[in-house]
């Protein structure tokens, strides 16, 4: 199939009111991932070598995210809201450059499968000249029926059109149809606005198509496949069906996910072989694992890398940036941003790394921390290979330690540290020998004055 040309026209011009929400529907989110982008990224993996995104007037975002995702995808405006089948001729000039398939997909069915719209395109190499994606609904409300005569489909019933036999139709319209190339315009050119909304159903096509005595066939698919979002509460539910599928695919390739329903992953994770994850653990986007990693509970990841075989957490922090060498060991309530940790080395207890490379096999102690940021700037902090930062010390960037350095407990770091240097940076202790028992008496004797 993949001789034949396709291009896929991806409908975005909906105002999504329902959403109560000052953005544009298709860039809310799923997996960490706008629905827009899921959907071109649906379409590029099924083949489709040209794009073309219809949207609404003043909706520069929604272009910059298509660009983002697809460079080379074409925007059209749709600068009125007059139907399907009118958005669909706003790309009216990318279709008619040619091509042998025409894919239309609504930007908010972000769980399409690549193989579902392969399946539509292969009718069309059979000869169909428009395939319609079917399911059956739990609730069949709100969408248009598939009305079928022994076999062949003859039309699709709006709801709002519909009679009462055509309302009982369990069959409905999922929303995405192919298109031969070569007939599509002619389809839609046919395409009236007499119904009750006064719109450009894109529906309309199958009866046209069996006026052209062309063939329109259904494919049928689950519900999950087409599930559209309109609201916040389907947002959640496409996010529920997306989460167990973005674990299923993760334990199949061999992951260990002990509690899998705790675990929110991210479209774009990627785990390796035997990683485990315990319960309660999220990652964010743009967050990779190599193999036999453990990442213990309570964990949140976002834009990081962590090597193989090291051990994260529990409640550990990894913000965009942070980069884990193998057999790292990070524990609890450690945060780290924007930093190298090299392989081996250790920050395992409630510790800020930020903007610092950590030198293989170093050892950052107990409440230690990086002071990145003076309220205006960041600096980097460099510690070299085998350093041991003392518990509680501060380093002021910038600074850099030097391998195999020593940082005494307690020290505020302010100059740089030579190789195998031992810097103590902290008041010396005074010891007072008998004069606890004293003190503990001259502070009873306030406390008894103060009573009277
Ligand atoms: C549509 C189908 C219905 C199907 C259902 C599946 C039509 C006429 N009806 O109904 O048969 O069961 O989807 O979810 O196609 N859009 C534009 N410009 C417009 C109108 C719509 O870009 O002028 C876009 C919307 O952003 C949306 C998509 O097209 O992404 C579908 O439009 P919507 O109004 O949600 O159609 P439904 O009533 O849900
Ligand atoms: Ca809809």
């Amino acid at each position: 199939m993949s001789e034949r040309s396709c291009l896929a026209i991806v409908l975005a011009a909906g105002e999504g009111t329902r959403m109560r929400s000052a953005r544009p529907k298709v860039l809310h989110e799923v997996g960490g991932r706008s629905l827009l982008a899921h959907v071109l990224g649906a379409v590029r993996a099924a083949g489709s070598s040209s794009t073309a995104v219809v949207i609404g007037p003043d909706v520069e975002a929604v272009a910059i995210e298509a660009k983002r995702v697809l460079p080379d995808a074409g925007i059209f405006v749709q600068s009125e809201r007059r139907g399907t089948a009118h958005a669909m001729l706003a790309a009216g000039p990318a279709i008619a450059r040619g091509f042998d398939d025409i894919l239309v997909i609504y930007g908010d069915t972000p769980l399409i499968r690549p193989e579902t719209l392969s399946r539509m395109r292969a009718a069309l190499a059979k000869g169909a000249a428009l395939a319609v994606l079917g399911f059956r609904p739990q609730d069949p409300a709100g969408y248009g029926r598939l009305v079928l005569d022994g076999g062949d489909l003859v039309a699709i019933r709006e709801e709002v059109e519909a009679s009462a036999a055509e309302r009982a139709i369990t069959l409905c319209n999922g929303g995405l149809m192919a298109f031969a190339g070569a007939d599509a315009l002619a389809i839609l050119q046919q395409i009236g606005s007499h119904n009750r909304k006064g719109e450009f159903y894109l529906t309309d096509a199958v009866a046209i198509v069996r006026a052209m005595k062309l063939k329109a066939v259904v494919i049928e698919t689950e519900e999950d496949d087409v599930r559209g979002i309109n609201t916040k509460t389907q947002l959640a539910e496409t996010e529920a069906v997306l989460q167990q599928r973005l674990r299923q695919a993760a334990m199949d390739a061999g992951v260990t996910l002990i509690a899998p329903e705790t675990v929110f992953l991210s479209a774009d994770t990627k785990l390796g072989r035997d990683v485990v994850v315990e319960p309660f653990v999220v990652f964010g986007p743009g967050v990779t694992v190599d193999d036999n990693a453990v990442i213990h509970s309570f964990c949140h990841f976002i834009h990081s890398h962590i090597g193989k075989g090291a051990s994260v957490g529990p409640f550990a922090r990894l913000r965009p940036g942070a980069q884990l060498g193998e057999n790292v060991h990070i524990g609890n309530f450690v945060e780290i941003k924007a930093s190298v940790i090299e392989a081996g080395a250790k920050a395992n207890h409630l510790a800020y790394i930020g903007d610092t490379r950590l030198g293989a096999g170093s050892n950052f102690g107990a409440g230690a921390i990086v002071c990145n940021y003076d309220g205006e700037a960041k600096y980097r902090t460099d510690i070299g290979k085998g350093a041991f930062i003392g518990s509680n010390s501060s380093l002021v960037a910038p600074v850099t330690i030097g391998d195999g350095a020593y940082v005494a407990t307690g020290s505020v770091i302010t100059h740089d540290v030579p190789p195998d240097g031992l810097a103590i940076a902290r008041e010396r202790q005074v010891v007072k020998e008998n004069r606890a028992s004293r003190l503990r008496a001259l502070k009873g004797a306030g406390k008894k004055k103060a009573a009277e």
